[in-house]
């Protein structure tokens, strides 16, 4: 989720670019730079932290030129420092990236046999090398580009430039978004439109699998191979504030589309579907056969994504695991060894019950290592001295109410259930590729989820006046109910309580009336015939009942006031996505209602008190 600005035209590019950065600021921010091209010759300014650092480095050394790239650094390979910020540059190649090349080890390895020299503890640094090494054997720029994007893989947005072609920016993208600005004799080019509504209305969005060749003059298109492709440009009229959201009404709702996208990040490098394995980088748990039990602390919807791991990896590891509230954690006398592995769930790495927990286990001999968001936080730079940190790179998440960053958490723990079953030699290797396959499936079905949601708002508009709501949900959907009755009333100020569906008849179901929407989430798995009948239960007391069913279900609609369809999946992945349709409702009818939807009243996205 990093920012990217590049220019060449007539203009000094530095203002230009850095202006255009400072639009994408919200992508993410541990560094940024920028690279100019005059005279024939390189000049580059980095700086560690948000751009006001690099304004002072521009200030103090200006560098002046009409061709230039720059990026703002959301880390995902390599902690933040001046090394790590881009622009990368070799033998005079130039490079800005958004995304994760997933064999930079192996790459890494080989343009070092050859003798080449890293910097950085970057990724982005091996394209840099790739380039160089392929103009070195005589190529142009566009052709060493064309021949370095054969030996990638990954995710990818690059902005390349040499010194020695100083006419010329090259662009390309696989699942990072770029885009180029058309000007009059300026061409502008940048990962996000935001960045450039200041210089230009017209844009030519590009697709997976596209190169563009930007001069002062035009854009040529094409794909990798170099086939030429018909240059479309579309024309925004958005005003700023819209554009930053993408055009969505609210970063919640933009959040809640980037799901599918997210995940695939989440995922992206960590599976080798051969031998059905999950490689953890950064995370160390020594030998995971000795570990007698997992406690999994969090706060909140952290907390919520903690109690399905318990799920994921009781079913898929064979180990006990117990959820503890980080808020509460301290408060009892855990019984912690070294025998026991703890793991802290924290979306901003901000927490401070979460940071005090962690602290206090570690204390006590135990392995403890995070799920967390945000690269080089309090809670990850605590977890680096002990078991490590596995990111979920969900980037920035800046709707107070969580939904990528969980959905991602979800994921993450799914990913580590299967690691740890594979290590304790419980899921063997047929079985553990079933699990990655179903994994995969997940980000198109939440696109269908996400496709549904005119049927969504119909449904909010129905019920947006309730004063009080009850989620019912059992096994893995059973926190899904309780995070979605905390989307609803954080969001939309209206009461909701999450219930296990079981425990209904042991006093919930005195609040049943005909004025009660409830929803109840009875998608296909072990506890879907036990759900069904609780849910009639609710029938029979004139509840209205609003039912999350999956898709060819016909029992269901018998029950039902309104019924929320959703495709089929494993029962352990059912959870990430019933999580989405109940995101959405709390969304719109927060919407319908007027609330603050992104800064609801009382709430702050990090909670550094205790
Ligand atoms: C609710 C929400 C909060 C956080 C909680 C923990 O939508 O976002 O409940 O989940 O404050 O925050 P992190 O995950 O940053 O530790």
């Amino acid at each position: 989720m990093c920012g990217i600005v590049g220019y060449i035209g007539r203009e000094e590019a530095v203002g230009i670019i850095v202006e255009g950065l400072r639009k994408l600021e919200y992508r993410g921010y541990d560094s940024a730079g920028v690279s100019i091209i005059k005279d024939g010759k390189t000049d580059i300014r980095r700086a560690v932290g948000k751009l006001a650092n690099l304004d002072k480095a521009l200030r103090d050394k200006p560098i002046f030129g009409n061709t230039g790239i720059g990026h703002t650094r959301w880390a995902t390979h390599g902690r933040p420092s001046e090394q790590n910020a881009h622009p990368h540059e070799v033998d005079g190649v130039s490079i800005v990236h958004n995304g994760i090349l997933e064999n930079y080890m192996e790459l890494k390895h080989r343009l070092q046999a050859q003798g080449r020299k890293f910097k950085s503890e970057t990724d982005t640094e091996i394209m840099s090398h790739l380039v160089a090494s392929h103009i070195a054997e005589g190529r142009n720029l566009i052709e060493a580009v064309r021949a370095s994007l054969k030996e990638i893989r990954g995710a990818f947005a690059f902005l390349i430039q040499h010194e020695k072609e100083p006419n010329k920016i090259v662009t390309a993208k696989t699942a990072s978004p770029m885009v180029v600005g058309v000007g009059k004799g300026e061409m502008f080019v940048a990962s996000d439109i935001p960045a450039l509504l200041g210089h230009t209305r017209d844009f030519i969005i590009l697709e997976d699998g596209q190169m563009a060749v930007l001069t002062a003059d035009g854009v040529e298109l094409s794909d990798f191979d170099g086939n030429a492709l018909p240059v479309k440009t579309k024309h925004v009229d958005w005003s700023p504030v819209m554009a930053e959201k993408a055009g969505h009404k609210h970063f919640m709702h933009k959040e809640i589309h980037e799901q599918p996208t997210a995940i695939a990040d989440t995922i992206r490098g960590r599976v080798l579907m051969e031998d059905a394995s999950v490689h953890l980088d950064g995370v160390n748990l020594g030998d995971v056969k000795k570990l007698r039990r997992l406690i999994i602390t969090a706060c909140g919807t952290s907390f919520h994504a903690g109690m399905v791991g318990k799920f994921m990896i009781e079913k898929l590891a064979r180990l006990g695991v117990d959820c503890d509230l980080a808020s509460e954690f301290r408060y009892r006398d855990p019984v912690l060894d070294e025998e026991t592995g703890v793991l802290a769930i924290s979306q901003s790495g901000e927490t401070a019950d979460t940071l005090a927990a962690i602290k206090l286990a570690k204390s006590q001999g135990a392995t403890v290592f995070a799920v967390c968001n945000v690269l080089e936080s309090s809670i990850a730079r605590e977890c680096a001295t002990s078991g490590g940190v596995m990111y979920t790179h969900a980037g920035p998440e800046i709707g107070v109410a969580s939904t990528k960053a969980f959905t991602t958490q979800l994921v993450a723990l799914y990913l580590l259930a299967i690691y740890l079953g594979r290590a304790r030699g419980v899921l063997d290797k047929g079985a553990a590729q079933k699990c990655l396959e179903d994994l995969r499936e997940i980000p198109s079905k939440i696109e269908r989820v996400l496709a549904t949601e005119a049927s969504i708002i119909a449904i909010a508009r129905r019920y947006a006046q309730a004063r009080d709501f009850l989620f019912l949900g059992r096994g893995p959907n059973f926190p899904i109910a309780l995070e979605g009755a905390l989307k609803l009333k954080e969001i939309s100020y209206i009461h909701a309580e999450g219930y296990s569906a079981g425990e209904m008849k042991h006093g919930p179901i005195a609040l049943i009336d005909d004025k009660m929407p409830v929803v109840g989430i009875a998608t296909e798995g072990p506890v879907y015939d036990k759900t069904v009948a609780n849910l009639e239960e609710v029938r029979a007391r004139n509840g209205k009942l609003i039912i999350l069913a999956t898709e060819g279900d016909s029992k269901i609609a018998a029950i039902a006031d309104d019924v929320i369809v959703v495709p089929r999946t494993d029962p352990l992945l059912d959870p990430i996505i019933t999580t989405i349709p109940l995101q959405l409702l709390a969304y719109h009818i927060a919407d319908i209602n007027g609330t603050d939807v992104d800064q609801p009243r009382n709430l702050a996205k990090s909670v550094t008190v205790e």
